[in-house]
């Protein structure tokens, strides 16, 4: 199952989900693979102790058409692999504007590689660009990291209306999911639900709240359940990983 994960505002959680998400179904057993399509590389990074600079990337695979198991890297967490990026995939972006079939390249490169992995989850840029378009076409399920502000929620109809455009008007399999909540603005709390009351049954019922170990451990290079497996951080990650299986979205 490819899952992809898209919002098109910055800072919303989506590397700290595809992180602690692919470490959550690792921990389950899983055989699970993220793909980074940030040039920005947070994921590569964060997921990576060894420098992946000279390292095969999704720039090869959607530039080149090298094999894509050829750029598959080893995590700090065994048995969880990653595809890295990096910043020239800025450049590879630029390139594929005026490729035919460009928004299909991921989804066929990722032909074999679904075969391997039960879950491929690929952490995707802050932009409605060409990456997260093949991003989407690749999809089986997309996961929309959503925090509590109005720049926020105003551009989830956005993001839907592109998802629909390329997935047809028929797809529904995404789901939104808070994070960054905090407990604290009651207040705010209960405005943003009533703002997310058309999208009710989109979101996931897990809540993911604003937790200083998260942010720690994105410094100290390790996922959640290495870094402080007792955080509130870990436990809203596990729910989410345990709420994905139970659902099999
Ligand atoms: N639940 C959370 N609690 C505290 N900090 C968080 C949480 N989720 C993300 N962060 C921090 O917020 C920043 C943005 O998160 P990130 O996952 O990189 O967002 P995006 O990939 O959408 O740009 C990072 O510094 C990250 O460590
Ligand atoms: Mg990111």
């Amino acid at each position: 199952m490819v899952i992809s994960i898209i919002n098109q505002k910055g800072g919303t959680g989506k590397t700290t989900t595809s992180i602690n998400l692919s470490s959550g179904l690792c921990q389950q057993g899983k055989m699970t693979l993220v793909i980074d399509i940030d040039p920005q590389a947070n994921a590569t990074t964060g997921l990576n102790y060894e420098t992946t600079q000279g390292h095969l990337s999704i720039k090869d695979i959607l530039e080149n058409g090298i094999d894509p198991s050829e750029a598959v890297a080893n995590t700090y967490r065994e048995g969880l692999k990653l595809i890295p990026s990096n910043i020239k995939l800025s450049v590879t972006a630029e390139q594929l504007y005026s490729k035919v079939f460009r928004e299909a390249l991921l989804s066929k490169a990722l032909k074999p590689l679904s075969k391997q992995y039960e879950y491929i989850i690929i952490d995707c840029p802050p932009n409605l660009g060409v990456l997260t378009v093949n991003a989407i076409y690749a999809s089986d399920f997309i996961i929309i990291p959503c925090e509590t502000s109005r720049s926020s929620l105003d551009g989830i109809n956005d993001l839907l209306n592109v998802i629909a455009l390329i997935k047809g008007k028929t797809f529904t399999n995404y789901r939104l999911l808070l994070t960054l909540l905090d407990n604290r603005n009651k207040l705010t709390n209960e405005i943003v639900m009533d703002e997310l009351a058309p999208f009710q049954e989109k979101l996931f019922s897990t809540v993911i709240s604003r937790n200083e170990a998260l942010n720690q451990s994105q410094f100290a290079r390790e996922d959640i359940f290495t870094f402080d497996p007792k955080s509130r951080g870990a436990q809203d990650y596990q729910n989410l990983t345990m709420e994905l299986l139970r659902h099999e979205c």
